[in-house]
């Protein structure tokens, strides 16, 4: 065995010992960046080889959790990708509108930026009281942070610049109040979010979802787990439901990928295309 494949088995032994002691599933995470983020961790333990983190990790739950801060990266913003909901705004909503009420189920939510920006564009839509957003992630403390929907002012400019180019009917200011260099979201906007935690890795189907948006989450698992996670979504999604992916995943190499339409590329919105006995319904 080289030095390099006795590192893996390292890593493999670590993730699995994770797993059992925790039920938290990494195995399947993207290799490279999980070995990049067990790199951090491993420095900051100051341990000398990834196994030396297996005692650690298992036996110390503040090691342990400062470690699953580490291998969730929360990086988000509010109207990231304005094109999406842009799109979103003016292509899907509309679809949306023949519907009386509609779920959308927010996956990999981190610390909610995303979820105020879809509420925001509902509520100019005329859309928010028809609908109810589930917004989940593993990570609970991002979740703590999304519920509160109190964001640092130094990103403010940008968020306002993203979501001027949305089709905004408004100024970002006109949804949340400033404080001590932080801004507050209404509360208005958060009366039909539910925010639970919810392991894409591990957990089932989240029942007849009109939408699904989970962006930038998917490009840290590797080929496998991607595929559960699309099983997941075409399972909880309706016919003709909605599927909403960061700009650099698709659902096209997986093996559901029959099953959904690629409605607009650039924006990477899908359309399931099949009722639930898997049989094409258009
Ligand atoms: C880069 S952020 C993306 C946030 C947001 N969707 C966006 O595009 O701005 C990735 C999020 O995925 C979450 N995540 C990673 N693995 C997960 C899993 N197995 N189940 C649920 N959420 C997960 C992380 O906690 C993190 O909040």
């Amino acid at each position: 065995m080289s030095p390099g494949d006795v590192e893996e088995l390292e890593i493999e032994l670590l993730l699995e010992g994770i797993f059992r002691r925790y039920g938290v599933d990494f195995r399947n995470y993207s290799r490279a960046s999980v070995k990049r983020r067990i790199g951090i961790c491993r420095e900051k333990l100051n341990v000398e080889r990834f196994s030396d983190l297996i005692p650690e990790l298992l036996n110390n739950k503040e090691a342990f959790n400062s470690f699953l801060l580490n291998m969730s990266v929360g990086v988000t913003e509010m109207f990231r990708d304005p094109e999406f909901f842009l799109t979103f705004r003016e292509k899907v909503i509309p679809v949306m509108k023949t519907y009386p009420f509609v779920k959308i189920w927010h996956a990999g939510c981190s610390t909610g930026e995303e979820v105020y920006s879809l509420a925001i564009i509902l509520q100019e839509e005329s859309f928010l009281d028809r609908s109810v957003i589930y917004a989940t992630d593993f990570n609970a403390l991002s979740l703590d942070i999304a519920q509160k929907g109190i964001y640092s002012m130094e990103d403010f400019k940008h968020f306002e610049a993203n979501y001027q180019a949305t089709g905004a009917k408004s100024r970002l200011g006109d949804y949340c109040k400033e404080k001590y260099g932080f801004f507050k979201l209404s509360d208005q906007l958060k009366k039909n979010i539910v925010f639970s935690t919810h392991n894409l890795a591990s957990d089932g189907v989240f029942g007849e979802m009109n939408v699904i948006i989970c962006r930038n989450v998917l490009i840290y698992f590797d080929k496998m787990l991607q595929n559960r996670v699309f099983h997941l979504f075409r399972d909880s999604l309706s016919p003709l439901g909605f599927l909403c992916l960061g700009t650099k995943e698709t659902v096209k190499f997986s093996d559901v990928a029959d099953e959904f339409d690629l409605l607009f590329k650039k924006e990477k919105i899908f359309r399931k295309i099949s009722n639930t006995n898997g049989q094409a319904i258009l």
